[in-house]
């Protein structure tokens, strides 16, 4: 029996993204994607799952993006909301709902969990010393504030967390801690907040932990690392203004830290999606999909030992869904933890960290009008280098080679084989000539060998695992057609070209249902080529889908090969983003004082011709040069032998300062200066006339 028909239900999440920009190639290899194709493979089960997602509208990085931008934090969550649905819709990912958590339905709900753990006394109530801004007259939580981490020196840490070496950090951890608002010095102001006694709660915690040893190695060794490090109290409210208000007495001016609030979000979209009364424009404002809608109530996909918790999330997520979040359900009472986590690594781009800020990242609405109707090939080439077991990196190289030599070469290409014969010969009809061959009857039989063995790497959270062994059968069928060669038989042999093609066509209608999962456009077009329904999952394996006489449908290509010019496109937008943030991020050498017209007019700068160079000896920087200036030959001594080879300047025509007054430069009389522009990287390069003009001629 497989694990999945343990279960009644599955309640499946995947992390609700932050609204403060749009979603990119990380988010989809890491949480997304993955998510999806479990969602689908249980969906083709015909299981009763639902996928709850939504926008995380609370926390700092949103009001910082406001105040950045000028505008309110509504108006960012709302631009980044339609934004992110649009595009996980059109991309294909299959939420029952994507909701949002400034929604009432999650203000209350998110409200009533924290009521319920401080009438139930689980929080303990701690005056401490937060930073404040005195300029900007508030708190400053988590992202407000930088400063130096504490343990790798990072200068830009943030108060909740290192981005460079990944520690999770309090504000009062940082060296030289500076606010974001001001950019001053921030001082240390009481207040009063409520935290969750996780130290208290470890043995419970550990316990949960330690029932999942099956969970991924790398998920289930960061909560031990930190249970090892022993749990601290964790604040769950902040002096904020922008979030869930603290529902209780004395809590004015405070919210819900995200953290508390954002999990519960995973609730209160169940909440609305199992709602019969809701709106119609509450439907449209979270994605609500009509065709999937939930057949039980919400308590049934939270609170029932019959249902199973799924998190989709990334790595820097796992301490908030793997201790504080399953803390808070058990501490609420009511409701069932997590039983599987199945966090990723990283994806790279190109060999760098993917970074918002940076503009590092192919952005998914970018990449889907850049590439429209090749969904599917994004998710393929994602799942097959997804970062399971390690960080990973995506190149577009990779990508354009995983489009033309695995979905249109293998994948394709016998598709394309099969029913383009078919029509040729026996005008599009599935026949069954002579009796199978014992070749034939191998890979028939492998189908169902390949469908169980997909099913359990897709059970076992292994979807790369899955995706290379689903090419498999694809592959299988490529072979089978070139050994059994049917084009060299029609014309002795037509009634064995029959059953050849009929067992190609088996193989193609068994990889139209197990492509559901993974590339779900392709399976739908596959479907209708064949002229099939979308079928179950367990129709996997079947040998007689398509029945003698069962009509096809005509050919269409299932993927097209990507040019190299597409490829190349995309590339230089990236070196693009990278020259630009080379240029912001070198520091322009700061602007100099005036000076008068008679200063200006003093100096006498001239047109000249390098008529020899040679390197100073002993020195690395300095060219010794003899100067056509039009008055005069004469030498000058210049810094620039690390930019310039001597024997390539000769002939050049230069700008000179001859009244610069002559000066000894390792014992050589240099008289003038040439003029050199130098770049924000450090680069120099003369300054020469637009024309050739007479040595001589004077610039001013
Ligand atoms: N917004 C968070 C992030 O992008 C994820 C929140 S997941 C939830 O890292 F569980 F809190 F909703
Ligand atoms: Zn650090």
């Amino acid at each position: 029996m497989l694990i999945e028909d343990k279960y009644k239900r599955y309640t499946v999440t995947a992390a609700l993204p932050y609204t403060n920009g749009p979603v990119h190639i990380g988010h989809l290899a890491g949480v997304y994607v993955p998510a999806d194709i479990y969602v689908r493979y249980l969906r083709a089960k015909g299981k009763d799952v639902i996928f709850i997602c939504g926008s995380d509208e609370h926390g700092v990085p949103i009001t910082l993006k406001a105040k950045k931008e000028g505008i309110t934090p509504q108006q960012v969550v709302d631009k980044y909301h339609h934004l992110i649905g649009d595009s996980f819709r059109d991309f294909g990912v299959s939420f029952n709902i994507y909701h949002r958590t400034t929604s009432k339905t999650h203000h209350e709900t998110a409200s009533d969990f924290f009521k319920t753990l401080y009438d139930k006394g689980v929080f303990t109530e701690e005056v401490t010393e937060q930073y404040f801004d005195e300029k900007a007259n508030q708190f400053l939580a988590d992202r407000y504030i930088t400063g130096t981490c504490p343990n790798c020196g990072n200068e830009n840490a943030y108060g909740d967390q290192c981005e460079k070496c990944g520690t999770s950090l309090s504000p009062t951890e940082l060296i030289n801690p500076k606010s974001t608002l001001s950019g001053d010095k921030p001082v240390l102001r009481k207040t009063k907040n409520w935290f969750l006694p996780l130290d208290k709660m470890q043995p419970q915690i550990e316990g949960y932990i330690d029932s999942h040893k099956d969970w991924r190695p790398t998920v289930f060794g960061q909560c031990k690392s930190w249970l090892n490090g022993g749990l601290h109290p964790r604040a769950m409210t902040r002096d904020l203004d922008w979030g869930v208000q603290v529902p209780v007495e004395g809590a004015d001016g405070k919210v819900l830290y995200v953290w508390f609030d954002a999990p519960i979000g995973y609730i209160s979209a169940t909440k609305d999606l199992c709602d019969p009364a809701l709106s119609e424009d509450k439907k449209r404002d979270y994605y609500f999909n009509e065709d999937l809608k939930p057949v039980a109530a919400w308590e049934d996909y939270w609170q029932s030992e019959e249902s199973k918790l799924v998190h989709f999330i990334g790595k820097d997520n796992i301490v908030f869904h793997c201790i504080i979040f399953p803390a808070m359900l058990m501490a609420h009472g009511k409701f069932k933890p997590a039983d599987e986590v199945p966090a990723n690594e990283f994806l790279n781009l190109e060999g760098d960290k993917i970074s918002t800020s940076r503009n590092w990242a192919v952005w998914l609405h970018e990449y889907l009008a850049d590439f429209p109707g090749k969904q599917d090939v994004l998710r393929y080439a994602l799942t097959a280098t997804a970062p399971e077991t390690k960080d990973n990196d995506f190149t577009w190289k990779d990508f354009q080679a995983r489009n033309n030599n695995e979905l249109v070469a293998i994948f394709g290409n016998f598709v394309n084989r099969v029913l383009v014969l078919s029509h040729k010969y026996f005008d599009g009809q599935a026949a069954m000539g002579t009796a199978f061959t014992s070749e034939d009857q191998q890979v028939l039989n492998d189908l169902k060998v390949y469908s169980d063995k997909i099913s359990s790497s897709l059970e076992n959270y292994r979807f790369r695992e899955a995706l290379s062994e689903f090419m498999n059968v694809a592959r299988s069928g490529n072979k089978y057609l070139a050994d059994a060669e049917p084009w060299k038989l029609y014309n002795t042999d037509p009634e064995r070209v029959k059953t050849i093609l009929n067992v190609g066509l088996q193989i193609a209608a068994n990889l139209a249902v197990l492509a559901q999962p993974f590339l779900p456009f392709s399976a739908q077009k596959l479907s209708r080529m064949l002229n099939i329904p979308q079928l179950n999952w367990d129709q996997a394996g079947r040998t007689d889908i398509l029945e003698t006489g069962h009509q096809l449908n005509e050919a269409e290509l299932l993927f097209e090969k990507i040019e190299d010019q597409a490829i190349e496109e995309q590339i230089q937008k990236l070196l693009n983003t990278k020259n630009m943030n080379e240029q912001q991020e070198t520091v322009l050498p700061e602007a100099k004082a005036n000076i008068n017209f008679d200063q200006f007019s003093a100096m006498d700068i001239r047109v000249g011709t390098i008529l020899s160079a040679e390197k100073v000896a002993k020195t690395k920087k300095l060219l010794k040069l003899t100067i056509d200036t039009g008055l005069d030959q004469r030498t000058v001594v210049s810094g620039i032998a690390e930019h310039f080879d001597p024997e390539n300047i000769i002939g050049k025509q230069v700008s000179i300062l001859v009244n610069l007054e002559p000066r000894e430069i390792k014992g050589i009389l240099s008289q003038g200066m040439i003029l050199m522009a130098e770049n924000t990287d450090g680069k120099l390069s003369f300054v020469i006339p637009g024309e050739n003009l007479a040595n001589g001629s004077v610039i001013r």
